[in-house]
Formats: C-alpha cells, structure tokens, sequence
C-alpha cells in the first residue's frame, strides 16, 4: 500500500515549517522576543534550525531592512577571529595588508549572529564582552575605539553552564549573550513534523529541475523507517535522506530500499542473531517475536528495544511472519 501526502500542511514560519505545538508556541516567543532589542541565545542539536530562528528574529525585529551578518565561530582561530568580528588595522599582525572592517563594524544598525558561541576563545570573548557592554570596540592592532548599535544572536548546541563550570566560557559574557535563551526540540520531539517535512522536502525536489524521478507517495515500510529513525542530524539530515532516495531511487513511491543505510540500521549483534533465525534458546525468529510482544504487553517499542532491533525491523518482521498485534 503506498501512503500519500496527507491533507494537514504545517505552518511556514520564516523558512521553519511545523505542525507541532511545541514549535506555535517557540514562533509565538520569537514573535515577542524580537521586538524587544535584547541578546538571545539560541540552543538545539545540530540541523534544528538555529540559523533560520536566528533570521527570523532579525526579520521580525525593528532592526528589518538592516544588516544581519553570520559566522561561524568554530571556523577561525583566535587571531583571525577576532578580526573578523572587529576587523583590523594594516600592520596588525602577518598578513593585514590593509584595513579591513570587520563583522559589528558592517552590521551597524543590523543584527549579528555568531553561532557556535561556545567556540570563541577566551581572548576573545574578553573583547565581546566590552562590546556588549559598551557598544564599543577597538580593532586588531588599533587604538581607536569604533562605536556600533547591534544586535547580537547567538547559538549552541552546547550548555553554556556547563563551559562556564569548566572554565571555557565567561560567566559574565553567558548572562550577556542569554539574555532570553531559546530551546529548539529536537526533531524526534516535534508532534507530527517527520511526515510533514518528508513531504515537504519531497515536493522541494519534485519541483527541482533535473531530478530523475518525482515521487508520489511512500511505501508503508519507508514510511515507518522514517518515523521510528531517531534523527540525530535532524531536520538538515532529513532532507539529504530525501534527496538522497532521489537520486537512488526510481519510480514514483519511495521504498524502503531507497533509504540510506542508517535508516536500515539494525542493532549490531542482536540483530544478526535474529536474522540467523533464533537465539540461544532454539527457538525459532517467529517465536522469539511473539514472545517479547507477549512480555512487552503488545508494545513493539518495548519489545524491539527487549530483542535489540528497531521498531522498524520488528515492524517488517512481524509482516513477513504474518503476526498481528
Ligand atoms: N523547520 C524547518 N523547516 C524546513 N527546513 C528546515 C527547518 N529547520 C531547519 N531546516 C533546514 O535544515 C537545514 C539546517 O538548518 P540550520 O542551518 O538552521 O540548522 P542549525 O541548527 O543552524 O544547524 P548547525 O548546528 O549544524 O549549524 C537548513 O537547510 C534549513 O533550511
Ligand atoms: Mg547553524
């Protein structure tokens, strides 16, 4: 049986698509937060969308129409670092051939957004700390100290209280980047979204030129492998999942095998005994999954996690052996 594109469509918040209250809720604070020119931080696994919240913001700020200029703080080291964020003065160090403006210096009046914060080396954040202070810097290798109105937006997928606790981030810059901070769910946590966003990726490449197939709807073994896969690339991975069964796969439903390996991942030993059909007791793969049904009361998430598969597996098996709940 092949599943279609449900009715239901989420919303599109600034490039964010959900359904999942937890996400109407985050969009309704976004929508406040905003307004108000304070620091928020912004924290979530990879892939969830802090860049895009990051945006929205800006977007939904009075500072709209403004620079809003990124980067990623992991990408630098100290030096280059901060003259990138401050930029510098010829002669500052090998290779400052001339001046060079840096990052609050071209988002005056905007926003900046500095993601991955957690990364900034400690020297560093002593001169963003007197940024945010007092609206001020000084150049690498300057003197003069150059006046800005900023914004700043920061993200992590680290606990900041905990690098404060070991010594690598600033109590002092933490309680200045987090005036509000923002918890981004995990995928896994977001009610309903794998399937809308599988569908909404879907018909992103569908749309796209020189795809070689367009795909109309998703097998029930697919289906069920992306619903129990536990995503911990999130939302970013879900669409190389898609484009990944693209351009694997042909014909217009989806199928499972379209699906990368992880997706088909089994649990590495048990599974494998499984598959020789049946464990130390002799029994036979059948019995041993109508035993840990049994036990697990008709949960197959239980008695997947009991006989190390996925739920996905268990799924499949229990067709293949014809077993009802
Ligand atoms: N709710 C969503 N709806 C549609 N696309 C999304 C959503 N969330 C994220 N994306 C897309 O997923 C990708 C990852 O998002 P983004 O770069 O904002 O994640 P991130 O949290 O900054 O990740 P990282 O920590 O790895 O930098 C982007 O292509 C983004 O457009
Ligand atoms: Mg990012």
């Amino acid at each position: 049986m092949m599943i279609k594109r449900p009715q239901r469509r989420g919303r599109n918040f600034f490039g964010m698509i959900s359904g999942a209250p937890q996400m109407e809720e985050l969009f309704g604070l976004l929508e406040r937060v905003a307004r108000a020119d304070v620091s928020v931080l912004v924290r979530g696994e990879t892939g969830t969308g802090k860049e895009l919240v990051a945006r929205a913001i800006h977007e939904l700020s009075p500072r709209q129409g403004k620079a809003f200029r990124a980067v990623n703080c992991a990408s630098f080291n100290s030096e280059l670092l901060a003259s990138e964020l401050f930029g510098h003065v010829r002669g500052a160090f090998t290779g400052a051939v001339k001046d060079r403006r840096g990052l609050f210096a071209l988002a005056d009046g905007g926003s900046v957004f500095l993601d991955e914060i957690a990364e900034i080396p400690l020297e560093v954040q002593a001169r963003l700390l007197r940024v945010l202070q007092e609206q001020r810097f000084v150049p690498v290798g300057g003197t003069d100290a150059v006046k800005v109105d900023v914004r700043l937006i920061s993200a992590t997928n680290k606990a900041l209280r905990r690098e404060v606790e070991q010594g690598r981030f600033r109590e002092d810059l933490m309680y200045r980047v987090r005036v509000v901070p923002i918890f981004l769910p995990p995928l896994v946590e977001r009610q309903g979204d794998i399937e809308l966003l599988v569908w909404h990726f879907i018909e992103e490449f569908n749309a796209r030129e020189g795809m070689p197939r367009r795909i109309e709807g998703l097998s029930e073994e697919a289906f069920e492998a992306l619903q129990s896969y536990g995503w911990p690339g999130n939302v970013r991975e879900l669409r190389n999942v898609i484009e990944y069964a693209f351009v694997v796969g042909e014909g217009e439903v989806l199928a499972y095998g379209d699906l990368p390996p992880e997706l088909r991942g089994e649990g590495p030993v048990d599974s494998r005994e499984l598959e020789r059909g049946g464990g130390e007791s002799g029994r036979s793969e059948r019995q041993e999954i109508v035993a840990a049904l049994r036990a697990a009361g008709g949960s197959r998430e239980d008695a997947a996690s009991a006989l190390g598969i996925s739920r996905t597996t268990l799924w499949r098996r229990m067709k293949e052996y014809g077993i009802e709940d």
